[in-house]
C-alpha cells in the first residue's frame, strides 16, 4: 500500500483538534495507521524537512513555529493516501481551502495551517526516513 508522512502541526494539538483530524483520516475507507507519536520537533529535523523552502521569507518563522510545542507525526498508508491526505488538507492558504477540508474548517493563517502531508511518493520516501529512520 502507498504510504505518507503527516504532521499535525503545533497549532492543531494546542487548539485541541488533533482527535477530529485522525478521525477524518480513520474514517477513510482502507487507510489506517501506520506510527504515530507526539513530539516537540527540534531544529535540525525541521530544517532537513523543509529544505526546499530555505532562503524563502516565510522559512525561519515557520521553522519556528514548528518547533513551538509538541506535533503529531505519522505515517499513514493505503489506497492513494498520498493524494487523499493532501485533498483532505486542502490547499495551502487556509481561506482559499474549501470548507470541509481540514484547512478550510479550521484555518486562517497561512502559517498555521494545521497539517503537513507529503506531496509526492519521493516526498513521503524522503520524510518518513526523516521522522521514523527505523521504520521505513
Ligand atoms: P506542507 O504540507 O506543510 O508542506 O504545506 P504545503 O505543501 O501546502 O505548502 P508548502 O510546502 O509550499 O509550504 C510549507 C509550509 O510553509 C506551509 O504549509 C505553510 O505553513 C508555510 N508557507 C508556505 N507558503 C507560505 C507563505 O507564502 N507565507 C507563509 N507565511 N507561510 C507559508
Ligand atoms: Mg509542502
Amino acid at each position: 500500500p502507498q504510504r505518507t508522512l503527516v504532521i499535525l502541526k503545533p497549532d492543531a494539538v494546542r487548539r485541541g483538534l488533533t482527535g477530529e483530524i485522525i478521525g477524518r483520516i480513520e474514517r477513510k475507507a482502507d487507510w489506517s495507521l501506520a506510527a504515530l507519536e507526539l513530539r516537540t520537533l527540534d531544529r535540525a529535523t525541521l530544517e532537513q524537512h523543509y529544505a526546499e523552502h530555505e532562503g524563502r521569507p516565510f522559512y525561519e518563522p515557520l521553522v519556528e513555529f514548528m518547533a513551538s510545542g509538541p506535533s503529531v507525526v505519522m505515517v499513514v498508508e493505503g489506497e492513494r493516501v498520498i493524494e487523499g491526505v493532501r485533498a483532505l488538507a486542502g490547499p495551502t492558504d487556509p481561506i482559499a481551502a474549501a470548507p470541509g477540508s481540514v484547512r478550510g474548517d479550521f484555518g486562517t493563517i497561512v502559517r498555521e495551517n494545521l497539517i503537513h502531508a507529503s506531496d509526492s511518493e519521493e516526498s513521503a520516501e524522503r520524510e518518513m526516513k526523516i521522522f521514523f529512520p527505523s521504520f521505513a
